[in-house]
């Protein structure tokens, strides 16, 4: 963290589209038929030391106000994830209830103005389809797209952006491998499809990790930083280009209907993880210099690391990019201002130098379940889940409102929320 306080004023583009990111089964609650819910109740069974997501933020019966609250904080954009586990909860079966609601919320969005990012698959999917092998088989494409059928018509008048399956380009296990090639090819069949129903631009949601060897005069290191930005990024990035995908480990294929699936880079951008060719995982703790405690446990977003906004955005020039996630998981909010300003600052580097960045959506708006705990709190927005999902928002909520303003940042905003930088506590770890 450098000192947010020598930080000089920056500004963004013309027409700069601003807001937040959240996912369904991370704030909806009550997923029932989706193949999360399921395994969070069967690992509870088997004495997991996770949380269930149960009612999460409860947003599925509270999207009106919600929808309030993100015009109040001053949001021209809202990315949120259409459930296919809700609209198809058995095989074949499409939920009408479901569907109309997804249609009332959408609507609703656009009645205040704010622009719609939807995602269609972001990792919880129903459970049925999970049962049959999810993406790791392309047999499934079938229901993939019997379910786009279905869902496209009626939702496309109200979306302006699509994202088709979030952040599947991770990992390098032989199962990870054949998920994200599968996926490649459910992303592209997904943008075809769209394509005829809307002309709105369409992207999956891609993490973009920066792998960093450890020891940075290394060969070994080096070679494996390499190797996972490869597998991790390069892969899709290069499928998108040329329609030709390479993923090592499998046989290439090329397939003209891949190429050019992307409309836009849809973002993910956190921070970098360290890449340790003397272990056998590749993974290495942070450098205990770095680390950044914020949070009673150990989390993966244990840095502030914005220089990687800058660093990784330049190799995405060629189209539009929009930041569908980046955000700060802290009990102490005073951390999430400099975050914003810290990584808005990069961004706005990168900009400078000929990305074409064009929205920004924090993650999250609310505090939201994060996968198997509630411990990390993401949000700008904090949800009282004991006493009614109260929602009450963060000082942070409105500096960021003021960011969007002013469409850029200067140290006068930052003197009425923050007086000096927050200290790194030590804290019980819970998990
Ligand atoms: C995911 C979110 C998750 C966030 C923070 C992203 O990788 O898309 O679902 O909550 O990171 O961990």
């Amino acid at each position: 963290m450098t000192d947010v306080f020598s930080i000089k004023a920056f500004d963004f583009p013309k027409d700069f589209l601003w807001g937040s990111a959240t996912a369904a089964h991370q704030i909806e609650g009550n997923n029932i038929y989706s193949n999360n819910w399921y395994n969070e109740q069967k690992n509870l069974k088997n004495g997991w030391n996770g949380e269930a997501s149960g009612t999460a933020c409860n947003h599925y019966n509270m999207v009106e106000e919600d929808v309030e609250l993100l015009g109040k904080l001053g949001h021209q954009a809202f990315r949120m994830g259409v459930e296919w586990a809700r609209i198809e909860p058995h095989e074949g079966e499409f939920n009408k209830e479901a569907t109309d609601h997804y249609i009332r919320e959408l609507a609703l969005l656009k009645e205040k103005g704010i622009k719609t990012f939807v995602t269609l698959v972001h990792f919880s999917v129903p459970k049925w389809f999970a049962d049959k092998g999810d993406f790791q088989s392309l047999e499934n494409l079938k229901y993939f797209e019997r379910y786009l059928n279905y869902i496209l018509p009626k939702i496309s008048p109200y979306v302006d952006f699509w994202n088709v399956i979030n952040e599947f380009n991770l990992g390098r296990s032989e199962e990870r491998l054949t998920h994200k090639f599968n996926s490649v090819i459910y992303h592209a069949r997904g943008y075809h499809l769209i394509k005829q129903f809307s002309n709105k631009p369409v992207s999956s949601a891609h993490a973009l990790v920066q792998f960093c060897g450890k020891r940075q005069n290394d060969a070994f290191d080096l070679a494996m930083q390499h190797y996972m930005d490869v597998i991790n990024h390069e892969f899709f990035f290069h499928a998108m280009r040329t329609g030709e995908l390479v993923l090592p480990g499998k046989d290439g294929i090329f397939d003209k209907e891949i190429k050019d699936t992307v409309d836009y880079w849809s973002i993910n951008l956190y921070t970098r993880e360290m890449v340790d060719a003397r272990k056998a995982d590749l993974s290495s703790k942070r450098y205990p210099f770095t680390e950044t405690r914020m949070l009673p446990m150990n989390f993966y977003l244990d840095e502030f690391y914005p220089e990687c906004m800058y660093h990784n955005l330049s190799r995405l020039k060629d189209k539009p990019v929009y930041i569908t996630e980046n955000g700060c998981s802290c009990d102490d909010d005073d951390f999430r201002i400099v975050y914003l300003v810290e990584y808005l600052c990069a961004l706005s580097e990168a900009i400078k130098d000929g990305v074409d960045v064009r929205g920004y959506l924090y993650w999250s708006f609310l505090d939201n379940y994060e996968w198997w705990t509630y411990i990390p709190r993401f949000g700008l927005v904090d949800v009282d889940r004991e006493h009614g999902f109260k929602r009450t928002p963060k000082p942070s909520a409105y500096f960021y409102k003021e960011i969007i303003e002013n469409n850029g940042y200067n140290p006068e905003m930052l003197k009425k929320y923050l007086t000096e930088m927050p200290r790194i506590k030590d804290l019980p770890i819970l998990l």
